[in-house]
């Protein structure tokens, strides 16, 4: 008897990022996927630093809470990495299979990645024939540094996991919301028409990193990860209530509303120029596709009315995902409100744990 899709591996999604731990586990039945496990593990402030791993034992700790809590069966995992240890390149190239692609990559890498070849994991996709040139291929190129990874391996290792899957934090946050159905991968071959055509924007706010993926008709047309997000909101709190960080902290997540209005203000004034720095640079190679959507996830995205506030400085429609709205969940099992109400947090690891689900 097989209720779940067992051809594939199954993994545990891990994304360890800089306020902690997040787990999830997903299974796929014939009516969607529904969720196994999950845990929220919190880390000590400076336990990772820029997606570096300083203190590998409370990471690790935090990764054996993580397993315990959520009760997984499996140790392969999926993890993300972002940041600067990550460089996605889009870049055009003579037709090749994938086969001869493969034995050129390092060749090709070297000319677009600035660190040295043999200090970094290579990874490409080839996305398809350019548009304007059919004896040219449009590939994205992926380079992540060796010791970042290495890092995250050795972590793992101590929590007695394996990490099977190592994905780029923009492509999880597009897994999800392709499964979600908020970009449709087919819109590319269907619809060259440029009524139809969509471009839309998922913006993932953390607490120090964005990971920004604008996709024209559902193809990654720029993605980047910017260092900006709630600390920086933590940080502005520090300042204008006179507070340490944590006392901040809760401030913001516990009672918004005595947040003082210029702290507030500075945040969005930083967060919005970060924003449009991205939304130029993608509409100066695609003007003709302006941005008509942006979907909102990441811990920062719980800020109230954080949507609202950047529809309104961007003049783009906003809107806060909560990727639970589409996975089965055993309410017996979970606590549906807790889930909604941390849903548009946990993007990046269903993302991730999608993977196990790839054919
Ligand atoms: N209810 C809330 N209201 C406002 N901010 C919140 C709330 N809950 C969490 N946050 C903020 O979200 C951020 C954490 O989000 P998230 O878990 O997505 O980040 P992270 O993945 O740990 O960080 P990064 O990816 O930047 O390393 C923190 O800045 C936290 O203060
Ligand atoms: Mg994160």
């Amino acid at each position: 008897m097989s209720l779940f899709s067992g051809k594939n591996e199954s993994l545990v999604a891990i994304d360890i990022s800089s306020t902690g731990v997040k787990l999830v586990e997903l299974a796929y039945a014939r009516s969607g996927y529904e969720l196994k496990a999950m845990a929220i593990v919190p880390l000590p402030r400076d336990a990772i630093v820029e997606n570096t791993v300083i203190d590998s034992m409370a990471v690790s700790q935090a990764l054996l809470d993580a397993l315990e809590e959520a009760k997984v069966a499996t140790r392969k995992a999926a993890i993300s990495v972002s940041g600067n240890a990550v460089i996605i390149k889009a870049v055009t190239m003579p037709m090749t299979t994938e086969f001869e692609l493969e034995t050129q990559i390092e060749f090709e890498a070297d000319q677009h990645v600035p660190y040295d070849i043999d200090d970094v994991y290579l990874d490409f996709q080839i996305l398809g024939a350019d548009e304007h040139d059919l004896e040219q291929m449009e590939v994205v190129l992926v380079a992540c540094k060796r010791e970042v990874v290495d890092d995250y391996q050795l972590v793992l290792s101590e929590a007695g996991l394996e990490a099977k899957c190592v994905d780029c934090a923009v492509f999880a946050l597009e897994n999800a919301a392709e499964m979600l159905g908020l970009i449709n991968n087919d819109a590319a071959l269907e619809s060259f028409d440029e009524e139809d055509s969509q471009a839309v924007g998922l913006v993932n706010i953390g607490a120090n990193l964005m990971n920004i993926n604008i996709l024209k008709n559902g193809q990654m047309a720029f993605v980047r990860d910017q260092f900006y997000g709630g600390q920086n909101l933590t940080e502005e709190i520090q300042k204008e209530h006179g507070l340490g960080y944590q006392a901040a902290e809760e401030m913001k997540k516990d009672s918004f509303h005595d947040v003082s209005p210029e702290a507030i203000e500075r945040f969005y004034v930083g967060l919005t120029s970060e924003l449009v720095r991205s939304l130029d640079f993608y509409a100066a190679n695609h003007a003709e596709y302006p941005v008509q959507k942006l979907y909102l996830t990441g811990g920062s995205a719980l800020v109230p009315e954080i949507a609202v506030e950047l529809e309104q400085r961007l003049g783009i429609e906003t809107e806060v995902v909560n990727p639970f709205g589409k996975i089965k969940v055993n309410t017996k099992k979970f606590d549906q409100e807790y889930l909604d109400r941390v849903g548009p947090m946990m993007m990046v690891p269903i993302g991730l744990a999608l993977r196990s689900f790839d054919t």
